[in-house]
């Protein structure tokens, strides 16, 4: 019988993509238990933007999130996503600071780091990847899924390679916007399995309504796994259904592992917790339809209404076409890098700002002048020298890597908190996130204990 494993995300990418991360964590916890009965491959639980959101709006310590999951789900692998060079958050980091995230990470409970870069750039995985595999986790290298005319199939696969050659155990294919269409999963996957001894997964969205299908045509041409949301919390801008999925499988001769029984408790507990968010208007309905606009203009849908969101504060709704026209030349001053955080928000605030001035790159923000510098990486294709020129002047080009220029992060911020962190997960809070962790840290303190208030000694 053809194995295929499943990824469950209602605790991260599914919870990300449909409610901004606001999942706390009583409303999840019951549930816990039952999860770690369905047979899922891997539960995908924290990172991404779990921890900014866990400090930033839910009071809640992001590390004792994980402990209290790995204690609930003591058998099921958790998984994490982890932005490479960037850890949780937008800018780079030190190694040390990446290294000791990735360590404590593991310790506090991940068994599967799923790890990428918003430029695919090897250079920037390096550090977390060979750290995970001292810790003895499972390094899995996501490449992100973009079209672009620099971006073709031995691009992806030649990436692969050297990903695994790098030591990653897995390699994901991270298709962030949903636009990754059945026959170029079927293709891609198919290549990949010939070309590669690790296994496959897939990662995509169901916005523009390719989703299911393509997980589908994934799994005949051979993947390893793929990644579904429970049916409740599925579909729009969240991944395609685990039971539909699961179901189809199964009848086409799969083995899951999953049981659709255990399926039916977890997506009948998370019932109420959708209607909640529904009856609240937390949970726009709008997300949860398809919308084909991602596959028209070739961008994320979180990345468009982003556009419109800025265009609509800055009165200046009625630009928005001529934004959307702006964005792929912008993406293609810039080398054609992937519209993956932070690349997304990059691109689009340029475009915006081009349009609105009515002169091109008349405003550049300190992130894009960073990008021309090199300081995120080696952009896929080339940047337009004049662009640079623009910017940067006669500044010589960079030599080395910058990321050998960042100075230590966990010394001085040790040092600044003092008694305010009790941890080394406390520090790398703050460094992540300084002011959301230290406005944190001091709530916890003159607060007493934060874990009093959450816990939830309903399960053992
Ligand atoms: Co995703």
């Amino acid at each position: 019988m053809k194995k295929i494993g499943i990824t469950e995300t209602v605790l991260r990418d599914a919870n990300q993509s449909q409610i901004a991360t606001r999942l706390r964590r009583e409303e999840f916890a019951g549930i816990l238990d039952t999860m770690d009965k369905a047979g899922y491959a891997s539960i995908e639980c924290w990172g991404g933007a779990t921890f900014d959101s866990c400090l930033r709006y839910l009071d809640e310590d992001p590390w004792d999130r994980l402990r209290f999951i790995r204690q609930h789900i003591p058998n099921t692998r958790l998984q994490m996503l982890l932005r490479g060079q960037n850890i949780l958050g937008y800018s780079h980091y030190s190694d040390d600071t990446v290294r000791a995230f990735v360590r404590k990470s593991v310790e506090n409970g991940i068994d599967v780091i799923r790890i990428f870069d918003a430029l695919n750039d090897i250079e920037n995985i390096r550090t977390a990847v060979d750290e995970t595999l001292k810790c003895g986790a499972e390094a899995q290298g996501a490449i992100c899924y973009t079209i672009s005319p620099i971006h073709t199939f031995d691009m992806y696969v030649e990436l692969a390679k050297k990903y695994e050659a790098l030591g990653c155990q897995s390699i994901c294919i991270k298709d962030m916007a949903g636009i990754m269409s059945p026959q170029v999963a079927y293709d891609l996957v198919s290549a990949l399995k010939k070309e590669l001894k690790v296994p496959v997964v897939v990662h995509t969205h169901a916005t523009t309504g390719l989703g299911s299908m393509t997980l589908l045509k994934a799994a005949e041409a051979g993947a390893d796994g793929i990644d579904t949301a429970i049916s409740i919390f599925s579909g729009g801008t969240a991944q395609p259904p685990t039971e539909s999925m699961v179901y189809t499988l199964q009848e086409m001769g799969y083995d899951t592992g999953v049981d659709l029984k255990v399926c039916k408790e977890i997506n009948d507990f998370f019932k109420p917790v959708e209607k909640k968010y529904l009856d609240e208007g937390r949970l726009n309905p709008s997300v949860l339809t398809t919308k084909i606009d991602a596959l028209n203009y070739q961008i994320p849908g979180g990345m468009l209404s982003n556009l419109i969101a800025n265009l609509t504060s800055l009165n200046a709704l009625d630009r928005l076409d001529d934004v959307l026209l702006e964005t792929p030349k912008v993406r293609e001053d810039l080398g054609y890098p992937p519209l993956v955080t932070p690349m997304s928000q990059m691109v689009g605030a340029q475009a915006v700002a081009n349009v609105i001035t009515g002169k091109r790159y008349a405003s550049v923000s300190k992130e894009v002048k960073a990008y021309l510098r090199g300081q995120y990486g080696t952009p896929p294709g080339k940047i337009n020298p004049d662009l640079r020129k623009q910017v940067l002047g006669d500044e010589p080009e960079h030599v080395g890597r910058w990321d050998d220029e960042i100075e230590p992060e966990i010394p001085k911020a040790k040092a600044y908190l003092g008694d305010l962190a009790q941890s080394e997960e406390d520090v790398l809070s703050y460094v992540a996130f300084p002011a959301q962790a230290e406005a944190f840290l001091r709530r916890r303190k003159n607060t007493g204990t934060f874990e009093a208030e959450y816990s939830f000694a309903k399960e053992e």
